[in-house]
């Protein structure tokens, strides 16, 4: 099995294949599902086999491997993030959007607000509206094509009424490293306003060369106290529908309180996700890690390079992450005319800019987790789509 090997998704319920016709009118028959992120690479292998030999055993029961599994996330986390974590911080979810859900239901009440960074990933918007608190937008700002947060432009937006901010960290869409700078900008901030810092590193694998992903409680150990961090394997090693995400809380207070409310519901993780994450959080998973990140840079250099030679378009920078940020502003085009050639004329399917919130309207999103012939043929189809600006 390589990376180039191409595997036909559709017809096996998949989400991003399955459900693209109906999304965004584009047949799975010639289309390119470019959207959800969810890549078209089957499972690590660690995982894979793990997998096979449950199934050999036949059984599902219950089971009690608890010690192991935070021992596998503590490995990891020190081992590629320099980062110390505590086994009894670790809370598993049922995957992140859960774990932020969560993490709103317990440390916020009905009418709170939450910032965000806009633009920024979808979920986050909806499950902040969803709990009845207020979403407040901080948007970021474009300079030099990449994105940067304004903090004196978000100290005056503030009210005294927000509880929590929510950092993506790398960040989806706008694929940044944050620098050490950027993170201890972002915890005084949190400390100032009196806010719970969120930071979801869920894409904190999938750093490219020459930039380095630091989690927040390395960058800002100062606001350990305050702090909630939401990892998870499920990006990097395709197992998202296996719904396991990890809530770290380093503070112990904050931890008893959220135990209470995980007990309250009586949520834990499932076994089989527990048992891929410990799979892939060894040797062998680091190295496929570290193949899939490679692979996938080719990826973003040859889209990278096909979209700027389309007059009007820019893809930003990716310094992370497998989805790259696409401005159309340029093409002079309105909203329903450039996404129309993307879905009806390229015939492909990337995620709109506008679910991402203020800021994100001129954009689609294009996931590059995917076979390296599928992006190049998605380049071609870009390039005929806009043949007309150059
Ligand atoms: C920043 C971020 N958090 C969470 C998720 C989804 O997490 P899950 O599928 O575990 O709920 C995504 C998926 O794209 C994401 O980009």
């Amino acid at each position: 099995m390589t990376f180039n090997d191409l595997i036909d998704r559709r017809g096996t319920d998949s989400t991003k294949w399955d459900k693209m016709e109906r999304l965004y009118g584009v047949s799975p028959d010639d289309g390119i599902a470019m959207w959800v992120a969810d890549m078209d690479f089957r499972a690590a292998p660690p995982v894979l086999n793990r997998m096979k030999s449950l199934l050999d055993h036949g059984l599902f029961g219950y089971t009690n491997l608890d010690q192991p599994y935070r021992d596998a996330i503590c490995w990891w986390m020190r081992t590629r993030h320099n980062w110390a974590v505590d086994a009894e911080a670790i809370f598993t979810t049922t995957g992140l959007v859960n774990g932020v859900g969560m993490c709103i239901d317990t440390f916020t009440a009905p009418g709170d607000g939450v910032v965000v960074f806009s633009p920024v990933y979808h979920a986050f918007a909806r499950v902040i509206r969803s709990a009845g608190r207020a979403l407040v937008e901080c948007q970021l700002v474009a300079s030099d094509g990449r994105y940067e947060m304004d903090f004196d432009a978000y100290d005056q937006q503030m009210t005294g009424r927000e509880k929590m901010v929510i950092l993506c960290s790398p960040h989806n869409p706008g694929g940044r490293v944050w620098t050490q700078q950027e993170l201890q900008a972002v915890a005084d901030f949190a400390k100032r306003h009196d806010l719970l810092l969120l930071s979801d590193e869920v894409h904190h694998d999938l750093v490219f060369p020459g930039n380095t992903h630091i989690t927040m409680q390395n960058a800002a150990p100062d606001i350990t106290d305050r702090l909630l961090m939401l990892t998870s394997p499920s990006k990097t090693f395709s197992i998202a529908g296996l719904h396991t995400g990890q809530v770290i809380i380093p503070d112990p207070t904050l931890r008893g309180k959220f135990a209470k409310r995980m007990q309250a519901l009586s949520l834990e993780g499932n076994s089989v996700g527990q048992y891929a994450t410990m799979a892939v959080y060894s040797p062998e998973g680091a190295t496929w890690a570290d193949e899939l990140v490679t692979y996938i840079d080719g990826n973003r250099q040859l889209f990278d390079a096909a979209i700027a030679d389309i007059p009007g378009l820019r893809s930003m920078p990716l310094e992370a992450t497998y989805l790259a940020w696409v401005d159309f502003a340029d093409t002079g085009m309105d909203r329903a005319e450039f996404t129309n050639r993307v879905e009806q004329t390229a015939r492909i399917a990337a995620n709109h800019g506008t679910s991402f919130g203020t800021g994100g309207e001129s954009f689609l999103r294009f996931n590059l987790g995917t076979q390296r012939a599928r992006v190049e043929e998605a380049c071609a189809r870009l390039k005929a789509a806009f043949g007309d600006l150059q």
